[in-house]
């Protein structure tokens, strides 16, 4: 399975933090951001990944993570000159998606939930398109899903004045190679952007479109503006404190899935022993 992490833009809301440095790579407690939607596709069981990142930033990721072999993972990247929108990545991962099934997350997306794996496993093996929705409190800041009496989904509109539901579409989509068609053909929106509801409309019309409802027990949260970094950082903050367990470590979902075997593992944590990181990363693999 392929999957797509989106790390480019400009981070403009986030001004000044990110005059010099790229938004997906701020910390949100205690990892860089783009540790979360990385280790949510590596749950989803995508282990060749492409980073699609701004042109000046693609050797500081490269410097992050390499080729991805320490955490079994076939790690690519690719420059997306200038924002474009977030549809642009199937123009620019034609290649690398070539007949595959794709996931695409954006960078700055944190999802949690006990089912995450088994509900992303679902998207990433399906057919046609799988995007997800979750309730939120502003719509019409995202796009937003439409459903029918019966719960069918009518309409995909992006950031709607009078949005048709709660019900915002998430950073986080599974496609059929299809999708660079698709992509290819979208007219640039007002913005001048290759809109990603253009793309789920177009599945939408064609009746190749699931949408998965992330209930009650899920979070999902972006870190777009300074106030929403925070309450992302106090998030992960107070679940780990509590559980002393971390949310996000692609070491530790490599270890758990079998990726690496307990001596990679070892040699992972090695050079990292004395930061609270590393630490935690002993105490799994004492535990075994
Ligand atoms: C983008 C998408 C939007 C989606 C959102 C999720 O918005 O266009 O449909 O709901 O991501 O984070 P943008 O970040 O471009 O405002």
């Amino acid at each position: 399975m392929k999957g797509i992490v989106l790390a480019g833009g400009s981070g403009t809301r986030l001004y000044p933090m990110t005059r010099a440095a790229n938004k997906q790579l701020l910390p949100v407690y205690n990892k860089p951001m783009v540790y979360y939607p990385l280790t949510t596709l590596m749950l989803a069981g995508c282990r060749e990944i492409l980073l699609v990142v701004n042109p000046q930033d693609v050797e500081t990721y490269r410097r992050l993570f390499g080729d991805g072999h320490q955490w079994g993972l076939d790690i690519s990247y690719a420059a997306q000159p200038k924002p474009g929108g977030i549809a642009e990545a199937f123009l620019i991962g034609r290649n690398f998606i070539g007949s595959s099934r794709v996931g695409l997350i954006l960078g700055d997306n944190l999802f949690y939930g006990d089912s995450l794996p088994t509900m992303a496993e679902r998207g990433a093996n399906a057919s046609g398109a799988t995007i997800y929705a979750y309730w939120v409190s502003d719509p019409s800041a995202y796009g937003v899903v439409g459903f029918d009496a019966d719960g069918q989904p009518v309409s995909i509109v992006e950031k709607p004045k009078d949005p048709a539901s709660n019900w915002a579409v998430t950073g986080l989509y599974f496609y059929d190679s299809d999708v660079c068609d698709v992509a290819a053909q979208l007219p640039r929106s007002a913005r001048g952007e290759l809109e990603i509801s253009d793309v789920n409309a177009h599945y939408l019309k064609a009746g190749r479109l699931t949408v998965e409802k992330l209930g009650r027990g899920y979070a999902w949260l972006d870190t777009g503006t300074p106030s929403s970094l925070l309450k992302a950082a106090q998030f992960v903050e107070t679940v780990e404190d509590r559980q002393g367990l971390q949310i996000g470590s692609p070491e530790e979902v490599a270890w758990r899935r079998g990726y690496v075997d307990d001596a990679a593992f070892a040699r992972l944590i090695e050079p990292i022993k004395d930061s609270e990181y590393g630490k935690y990363l002993q105490r799994l693999l004492a535990r075994g």
